[in-house]
């Protein structure tokens, strides 16, 4: 009997084709979150899941699922599977990293040119008819990046390219996490090792890649936003979570801070009301850094590539945890 796959969301064709040759496959139709009752009910008898980082795959989901060998997300971040009760039960967990770093970081740094020379808010004065003054001195000007500093919270891959871009752009790079990376690899990126402090006082635009943890969640809160300077502009393509959007929205709407440029909400999607949609100097993508065409199709290739070894007793090319 072939083995059953549940995908949570629909994928590229050719990945439902190359899937459907040797499991029994389902998918759940729309293009809304699967509710977690009806996965509660799908979980039960399947050997393969493929999800998305709005599916929380947690304990008690787990718990349900008996046969289940391996879940394939379609996403390089995995918060919202309970990695160490997969684990526990020995259940194979797939990631899609690398593939999607040039796109990713591609966004964070057109967020921080959008912002920095207003261009969607160029675009929305337009559209509501609001374009009266033309090249005055003092209308729309935005910040040149060039000799600004960018500070890199989570200098891994998408980190990196990002720092690539912007040395290109002439804008100096500090960096923090855990532990500094290689001298050479810093001086060949051009990068400077900061205390997570002199991160946030000293850069004029801070990028978020790191990781939503137990350490990063709501990391960046009032107290840091005290900290940055009220020139300094956040941009944020890793997680909502990461940030205390309450927060985050009392620091813009007071002028704590400069703007924001957000890709990562903590409750996808906000609504048309939300708070955010109502400040000038915010720059809002519904959670689209890794997607492009070339990106999604080969994030495809490598979801199911790790759910077949996965549902097999084997490890997933790009793994985590088990
Ligand atoms: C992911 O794949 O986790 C990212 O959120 C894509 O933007």
């Amino acid at each position: 009997m072939k083995k059953r796959v549940f995908l949570t969301r629909r994928i590229h064709d050719f990945a439902l084709k190359e899937l459907k040759k040797n499991y029994h496959v389902e998918v759940h139709s729309g293009k809304t979150p699967i509710p977690k009752p009806k996965l509660r009910v799908k979980i039960k008898d399947i050997e393969g899941l493929i999800c998305f980082p709005y599916d929380k795959i947690d304990k008690e989901l787990i718990d349900l699922a008996k046969n289940l060998r391996v879940i394939s997300t379609y996403s390089v971040g995995f918060d919202h599977i309970d990695i160490d009760y997969a684990k526990k039960n020995k259940i194979r967990v797939g990631h899609t990293p690398e593939v999607l770093t040039d796109a990713t970081a591609d966004l964070a740094f057109s967020l921080m040119i959008d912002v920095l020379r207003r261009v969607s808010e160029g675009d929305r004065i337009i559209r509501t008819g609001k374009w009266i003054e033309i090249f005055g001195a003092y209308d729309y000007v935005g910040l040149d990046l060039q000799g600004k500093t960018l500070g890199i919270f989570g200098l891994g891959r998408i980190g990196s390219t990002l720092a690539k871009r912007a040395k290109a752009f002439d804008m100096k790079i500090i960096y923090h996490n855990r532990k500094p990376i290689p001298k050479n690899k810093e001086e060949s990126l051009g990068v400077k090792y900061v205390s997570f402090n002199k991160l946030i006082s000293q850069s004029d635009v801070i990028s978020i890649h790191a990781p939503h943890t137990k350490q990063t969640d709501k990391l960046f809160d009032k107290r840091v936003f005290s900290m940055m300077k009220k020139s300094a502009f956040l941009v944020n393509t890793a997680r909502g979570n990461i940030v205390n959007e309450k927060d985050l929205i009392t620091a813009l709407k007071k002028k704590t801070i400069a703007g924001a440029a957000l890709d990562v909400f903590q409750i996808e999607p906000i609504c048309e009301n939300h708070p955010l949609t109502k400040i000038q100097n915010v720059v809002l993508a519904p959670h689209i850094g890794s997607s492009t065409k070339e990106t999604r199709a080969k994030m495809a290739k490598i979801t199911i590539k790790n759910l077949k070894l996965g549902i097999n007793g084997k490890k997933p090319t790009y793994s985590v945890g088990y």
